[in-house]
């Protein structure tokens, strides 16, 4: 599962690295490894995550996508958080989950108004994160086809999503994992059972694949086949409705 451990060890590094900081100031005393201690906090490396947010809107459905910050670990106040564009989207602070979720942070929940990209942000006194949302615009036709697909079970290739992914089976695919990815890698899990190469320079930037000093690393492979079938309408409708479903944990 190196895709989810690659989603869930961000914000756990934040903390190693707080943690780090201090140790060169360590006297045996009992400062303890926690982000309480004053110099163990770190506010300007704190992040939103997914540093880039996917979603949807159709008008029909509702979308929406919880995210996170550690920033409350680095620094004390009311957090405050913010819509870069209020008809593309409003954000709400939550209650922080429990479970591995709660470690990554605060947590707030965006439910998506229009389509379009803007930012969501956290404020706490002087520090601020943001994140870039970008939400695709859908059909609500395509949700309900996919939907349809979705749930449909003809057997082989063409075997319901839902005959291993509901009932907390599969693996999470509902936005609270599936919104750092975007549609098309999304596309490629439910027909190729891989997410797409990786294409970093050595300083770990993104770049184009296999142009000048551009490594390709493989792209996560599922640990089953899982190459499903789809007509090209329910291609069009799966992720968009594995969009729509309610973030899981929340
Ligand atoms: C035979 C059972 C099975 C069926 C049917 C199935 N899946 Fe999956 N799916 C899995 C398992 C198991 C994983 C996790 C595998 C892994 O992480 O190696 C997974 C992973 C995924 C993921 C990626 C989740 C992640 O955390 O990376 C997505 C997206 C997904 N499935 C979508 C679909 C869709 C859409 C369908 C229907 C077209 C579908 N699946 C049908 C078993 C299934």
């Amino acid at each position: 599962m190196r895709s989810q451990l690659r989603r869930s060890a961000l914000p756990f590094a934040a903390l190693v690295l707080a943690a780090g900081c201090g140790s060169s100031s360590g006297d045996g005393g009992d400062a303890g490894i926690g982000p309480d201690a004053e110099d163990l906090r770190h506010p300007e490396s704190a992040v939103l995550y997914p540093p880039v947010v996917h979603a949807g809107f159709d008008g029909d459905h509702t979308f929406r996508v919880p995210v996170s910050t550690d920033l409350a670990f680095h620094t004390d106040g009311e957090p405050s958080w913010s819509s870069g564009d209020g008809s593309i989207l409003d954000v709400e602070g939550i209650d922080t989950p429990d479970g591995p979720l709660g470690a990554r942070g605060i947590w707030a929940m965006i439910t998506t108004t229009g389509s379009g990209t803007t930012t969501v942000s956290c404020t706490i006194g002087e520090y601020t994160v943001t994140a870039t949302v970008i939400v695709a615009d859908y059909d609500s036709s395509q949700v309900d086809i996919g939907d349809t697909r979705y749930h449909t079970d003809e057997g082989g290739d063409r075997t319901s999503c839902s005959s291993c992914h509901e009932d907390g089976g599969g693996a999470d695919h509902t936005p609270t994992e599936m919104a750092i990815h975007d549609d098309d890698a999304l596309l490629m899990v439910a027909t190729e059972g891989r997410y797409p190469d990786i294409c970093e320079t050595d300083d770990g930037d993104a770049c184009t694949c296999d142009t000048e000093g551009c490594e390709r690393e493989p792209g996560y492979e599922l640990a089953l086949t899982h190459e499903w079938d789809f007509t090209e309408s329910e291609a069009d409708g799966i992720i968009p409705y594995l969009r729509s479903l309610p973030p899981s944990g929340f």
